[in-house]
């Protein structure tokens, strides 16, 4: 028998299929994934129709949140963003698709041990996982405010669900079109009055802003960091993410088991965004 922490590979079917701006949100039967899942983890999913077996390869997404019952048993879902092949291919699976995954893959967020004030900051479809996260933090009395930010409207998720789930949420995007216009290293520092823990998920660089202010307020941060990754289950190394060891010697670790979520202090981000100065 497999322990509750270890990944699964199973055998999901597709139960519903939404568009929502840019994105496809999907809602999966899966079982054993849904019930082991922690904030933080993702999915492998196999690209590709199963019969005959035409796999290009697997393609990483974030949970962005589970229902461990309901008439067709645990669920998982998934947000989209199509673009290249394997995307293109999963937001056109339709209702009583199957779909090969593996999960819960990855390192989660580790959560407080004390109610503290807590701020999420997420960007375009990463945002999703975020809203299990502020559930689960809020189950142990913590205070969550919410940053999103995007490109433009299409693009950002969860406005109105941060509403629920946040105490104060503010918004950003590139073109103005909701909400402030700007980055999230403009909007952060405005933000982060008393809070105690920093969680990002998103680009790069808004990850890197998110590191870089919640260390100039004497604030922890943890960062849920995508780097392309061909197996997702630590076997390729093909995954290398840029950190700082706890010893303070620079070194590789695999970003989907040592990772993906890191905290934010760790992690070489002139390396990673090829910049050199800190975020604008
Ligand atoms: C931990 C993790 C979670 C992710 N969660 C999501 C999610 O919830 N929703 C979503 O739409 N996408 C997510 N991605 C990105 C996703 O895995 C795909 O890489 C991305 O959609 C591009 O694949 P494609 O088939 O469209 O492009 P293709 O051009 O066909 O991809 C070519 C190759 O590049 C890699 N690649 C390209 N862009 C990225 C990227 N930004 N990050 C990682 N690898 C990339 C792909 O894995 C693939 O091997 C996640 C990536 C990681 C690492
Ligand atoms: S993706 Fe293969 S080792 Fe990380």
């Amino acid at each position: 028998m497999s322990s509750p922490r270890e990944p699964l590979h199973v055998t999901g079917e597709v139960l519903v299929v939404k568009k929502v701006g840019a994105y496809r949100h999907l809602t999966l039967a899966a079982p054993g994934i849904a019930e082991r899942y922690r904030p933080g983890t993702f999915v492998a999913v196999s690209i590709g129709d199963l019969t005959p077996r035409t796999h290009l390869a697997r393609r990483s997404l974030w949970i962005t949140g589970v229902r461990p019952t309901g008439s067709h048993g645990p669920t998982i879902e998934l947000v989209v963003e199509p673009g290249g092949v394997g995307s293109t291919w999963l937001a056109d699976r339709r209702q009583g698709d199957r779909v090969e995954l593996t999960g819960p893959l990855g390192r989660p967020f580790a959560l407080p041990k004390q109610p503290v004030a807590c701020l999420l900051v997420g960007e375009g479809y990463a945002a999703g996982l975020l809203f299990p996260l502020a559930e689960r933090l809020r189950a142990r009395s913590c205070t969550v405010t919410m940053l999103l930010g995007a490109q433009d409207e299409p693009h950002l998720l969860g406005a109105l669900d941060a509403r629920r789930a946040a105490r104060a949420v503010t918004v950003v995007t590139a073109d103005g079109s909701v909400g402030r216009r700007g980055t999230l290293a403009d909007a952060l520092p405005a933000v982060m009055d008393g809070v105690d823990v920093v969680y990002g998920a998103g680009t790069h660089v808004g990850l890197h802003a998110v590191a870089a202010t919640a260390e100039q307020f004497g604030a922890w941060s943890q960062v849920a960091v995508e780097v392309p990754q061909p197996c997702g289950t630590g076997l390729c190394q093909g995954c290398a993410l840029p950190v700082v060891g706890e010893d303070g010697v620079p070194r590789l670790v695999r970003a989907c088991t040592d990772g993906p979520v890191i905290r934010g202090d760790r992690v070489r981000w002139a390396e990673l965004t090829g910049t050199e100065s800190g975020p604008a």
